[in-house]
This record gives C-alpha cells, sequence and structure tokens, in this order.
C-alpha cells in the first residue's frame, strides 16, 4: 500500500513537470494552420510540402512600439499567432519599448519562464516570489544586462534611464500568456464584487469602484 502511494506521489510529480511546459515537438516542425477545423493542444500542422521560409520568418522588430497610453510602454510580441513555425517549439520572444519613467505593469505568464535583456536604457526590474514570503527580488539594469523572471512569478520592470528604454525578452513558450494584475483584478468582465476586493485589499469599497472605474 505504501509503495503504491509512493509510486502514485512519483507519477504525479513527473506528470506535472512534464505538463508544465510546452511539449517536445514529434516531427521537424509543425507550422501552425490557423484555418484548420481539428482542434489539439496548440495549432494543427499546415502540410508540410506547402511550408514556406515565410512560415518561420518575422519582420519589424526593429520598429519602435507606440508607448503613448497610461503606462508609457508598449509589448511587441512575436508569438505562435505572429509567426506560426513557433507551433510546438516552446520558445517567442517580445521587443518592449518604454518611454521616460514608463512601466511594464506587475503581470504573469502562466505558461512562461522570461529571459530578458536590455538593449537600450536602464531598467529597474523585478519579481515576487510565492507565498508565504512574497519576497521581491529586484535590480537596476543597463544596456547589454540580462535577467531572467522565473514561470508564474509575479515581474515587473520601470524606465529608470534619461531617455528611452528597449528590451528583448525570449519566453519559454510559443504561447506565453499574460495575466496583468491590475487588469485582471480590477477589470474582470464582469466586475469581482467590490466587497471580495475590499476585503482582499483591506481597503474602502469607493476606492474599489474608483479603481475598477479605470479597467
Ligand atoms: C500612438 O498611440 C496614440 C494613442 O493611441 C495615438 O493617438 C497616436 O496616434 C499613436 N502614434 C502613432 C505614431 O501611431
Amino acid at each position: 500500500m505504501a509503495t503504491k502511494i509512493v509510486l502514485l506521489g512519483l507519477l504525479a510529480l513527473t506528470c506535472s513537470l512534464a505538463l508544465a511546459s510546452d511539449h517536445s515537438p514529434l516531427q521537424d516542425f509543425c507550422v501552425a494552420d490557423p484555418n484548420a477545423q481539428v482542434k489539439v493542444n496548440g495549432l494543427a500542422c499546415k502540410d508540410a510540402k506547402i511550408v514556406q521560409a515565410n512560415d518561420f520568418f518575422f519582420a519589424g522588430l526593429h520598429l519602435m512600439g507606440n508607448t503613448s497610453n497610461p503606462v508609457g510602454s508598449r509589448v511587441t510580441p512575436v508569438t505562435v499567432a505572429q509567426l506560426p513555425g513557433l507551433n510546438t517549439l516552446g520558445i517567442s520572444m517580445a521587443r518592449i519599448d518604454y518611454a521616460p519613467k514608463g512601466i511594464n505593469p506587475p503581470h504573469t505568464h502562466p505558461r512562461a519562464s522570461e529571459i530578458l535583456t536590455v538593449l537600450d536604457g536602464s531598467l529597474e526590474v523585478g519579481f515576487v516570489t510565492s507565498n508565504p514570503d512574497n519576497l521581491l527580488i529586484t535590480k537596476v539594469l543597463q544596456k547589454g544586462d540580462v535577467f531572467v523572471f522565473p514561470v508564474n512569478l509575479i515581474h515587473f520592470q520601470r524606465n529608470v534611464g534619461q531617455g528611452n528604454a528597449i528590451a528583448i525578452a525570449a519566453l519559454s513558450s510559443q504561447n506565453p500568456g499574460v495575466i496583468t494584475i491590475a487588469n485582471a483584478v480590477f477589470g474582470s468582465k464582469p466586475d469581482i464584487s467590490a466587497d471580495i476586493l475590499s476585503k482582499a485589499f483591506q481597503i474602502d469599497q469607493n476606492i474599489i469602484y474608483q479603481i475598477q472605474s479605470k479597467f
């Protein structure tokens, strides 16, 4: 009996590890076919005979993103949605532009760790460990510096330089997903009850309504 429980435990552990990241490809490539009718975990493969170089290609990452928005940053993603050849490969990337004082607000990627390098400017970056410690791990990065945000953890960046800043991030999923904390908590559709948020944040309900009105 005890052996059985240990075995089940081991099995559960192995499964959770295996399912925690994108699956390995079972052929050279599986270029996403957005028109396929079949539903799979990921996207169905385009016929390999009609695959072209452009299926593995994306242009324009040298272009600055528009940072004229309340947070002063812009993410230009290159995931399987923009580059169909990424399907089943377990990787993607993004360019992030920051206006002076701009931030990439606290968010998580449910399916990816992220490794970020600063191409220009100076960024304060950080992530918070899970409960109960909730330690803030933070550092100021300069051009050429690299920092990693472990999968699932809440992280952010802030431009602390004089001019614009640029970063390139690589992510360990073809479709990392993003949960922006403020938008998810205060901008859900429909709203999470102000009573719930008021107790969760230990703050007056009117302040909750005020925050909700901004998302
Ligand atoms: C940038 O975004 C702002 C706000 O949406 C818009 O008004 C402006 O025209 C955009 N600028 C460019 C160059 O696209």
